[in-house]
């Protein structure tokens, strides 16, 4: 698709949008259409229940007096309480109502967006930024592709004043977009064509945009001592990677100590000896859906030439059972030193995780570090699937992550860790074991992580488990991959950690 600012004539074809506030105040072109249309507007607005509110939609095809194919008013609520997210959900929606139209060209008139917080320009390029969202869909495998190049939304225009401004937010709108897609792609990928090594080898990709990339191999793996991840590829013909990507964007050069961002990319996860039930199983396709954001997230922050030191960092395994797969009772030494009895292996994203987290603060000393993991069920129990869980050591940082969610529209919600949960791991042939029970599942798990977190180190978990997937279409994503997390940390990183 397409996408321009443009501040004079508005288009004469396609499908022309203009907004509407709360109450049936028309903007001032939509007044101008109204005029143009003999009082159309108006009147479609009366014989409607359209009032204007934001996510109001009112289509009126072939309006007499103009030569687009449809006039759209779109309601934008109260301009005080507009937020750059009801914008992108706009933009969202018009992709994918026009596109299944067939309608070719949108045009989008943005006037009378005078807010003090965020510019008209700002508010402009986040409609863009919605559609551009929206109009992504995996069909790699799909041989029979429906729509081909010409019968497809292809132009997407909004008016505003302040073209270049808004140009310019868009274009690193559109840097964080090829992070979320990129995202999109990775946890989309079926798990015969995306295991260990062809997810590590997607990582070069990023090497053009200035990443350093580093793929340890299994020697490597287990000459490092990183047993508790080496152990969970075990059963699997597929050889374990841990990858690593630095983005070295400061100002202040190599100096500056990183912020790490540490992903869990079990590229299948089929609970190992501790299988899971056959129902459903396809799903554990998106359990490398942790690391899947750290690649989004890299591709985005290098994309836009984030102004910041960062590493991400993955561990890459396939969850099988085999004759040479661990079994419950098996006992590891993790790259800590600590050891774990593995109780149950389906519990493997901790161990994965365990190791890569210890050796990502043993080796870059970062500042803080973030992990993201499709790590338990529980997490869903708790929250659903429209809400992360978050664990954290750390009262401003897990405030920042909230704000950040918050203001991109994905959110998360804080969870506790205490000593009393930390117990249940505790252990009689081990230092820990890989599971707590039944109750606080997602807590125990988190529990399991912080004992690999060195005191001082600030750490968030991220449990995504209930969000990295959707089986309903979102305001700003089709059904699939969401690529949550790409924009939520882009943000984090971008208020509390640039300039
Ligand atoms: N990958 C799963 C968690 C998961 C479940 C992700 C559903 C996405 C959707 C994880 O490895 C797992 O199997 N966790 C177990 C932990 C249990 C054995 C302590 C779980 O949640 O049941
Ligand atoms: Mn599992
Ligand atoms: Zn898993």
């Amino acid at each position: 698709m397409n996408f321009s600012f443009v501040s004079d004539e508005i288009s004469t074809s396609g499908a022309l949008v203009a907004t509407v506030f709360e109450g049936g105040k028309l903007s001032s072109t939509a007044e101008l259409l109204d005029k143009s249309t003999d009082g159309t507007l108006r009147r479609a607005i009366e014989s409607s229940r359209f009032e204007g509110k934001v996510g109001d939609v009112l289509e009126i095809l072939a309006p007499s007096g103009l030569s687009n194919s449809r006039l759209i008013l779109a309601g934008l609520g109260k301009l005080t309480e507009l937020k750059a997210t009801d914008l992108e959900a706009l933009g969202g929606r018009l992709y994918k109502d026009l596109a299944a139209k067939g309608e070719k060209e949108v045009s989008v008139i943005m006037d009378g967006l005078t807010l003090s917080n965020t510019g008209e320009a700002s508010l402009a390029s986040h409609v863009s930024f919605g559609a551009l969202l929206r109009s992504y869909k995996f069909d790699t495998y799909k041989t029979a592709k429906k729509s081909n190049g010409d019968s497809k939304l292809g132009t997407f225009t909004v008016h505003c004043k302040d073209t270049s401004a808004a140009k310019v937010a868009f274009d690193d709108l559109a840097k964080i977009a090829d992070g979320v897609f990129f995202t999109r792609q990775l946890v989309s990928e079926p798990p015969n064509e995306l295991y260990p090594e062809t997810f590590a080898a997607q990582a070069k990709e990023l090497e053009s945009l200035g990443v350093k990339v580093t793929v340890l191999n299994e020697k490597e793996i287990t000459d490092l001592g990183m047993n508790a991840l080496y152990a969970v590829g075990m059963g699997s013909d597929k050889e374990s990677k841990v990858v690593i990507m630095e983005w070295n964007g400061s100002p202040k050069g190599g100096d500056e100590k990183p912020l790490a961002f540490v992903g869990k990319g079990v590229t299948f996860d089929t609970g190992g000896i501790s299988l899971k039930p056959a129902a459903g199983m396809e799903d554990m396709k998106f359990d490398m859906g942790g690391a899947g954001t750290v690649f989004g997230l890299m591709k985005a922050l290098a994309g836009r030439k984030a102004k910041v030191n960062v590493v991400g960092a993955c561990g890459l395994a396939e969850n099988m059972p085999a004759g040479n797969a661990q079994r419950p009772g098996d006992i590891v030494k993790s790259y800590s030193g600590k050891t774990i009895e593995v109780l149950n292996t389906d519990a493997e994203g901790r161990l994965v995780l365990a190791d890569v987290l210890s050796y990502t603060q043993e080796k870059f000393k970062p500042r803080l570090v973030i992990d993201l993991a499709t790590l338990t069920g529980a997490i869903i129990v708790a929250l659903g699937n429209d809400i992360a869980g978050i664990f954290s050591n750390n009262d401003e940082l897990s405030e920042q992550l909230t704000a950040a969610g918050n203001i991109v529209d994905e959110r998360v919600w804080r969870l506790p860790l205490a000593e009393c949960y930390d117990k249940l791991l505790d252990c009689d042939a081990a230092d820990m074991k890989n599971i707590g029970g039944r109750a606080a599942g997602s807590i125990t798990a988190a529990q399991f992580l912080q004992r690999f977190i060195e005191n001082d180190t600030p750490w968030v978990h991220i449990d995504i488990a209930g969000v990295a997937w959707s089986t309903k279409e979102k305001p700003v994503a089709a059904k699939g991959a969401t690529g949550f997390g790409v924009r939520l940390l882009d943000r984090f990183v971008a208020d509390n950690y640039e300039g």
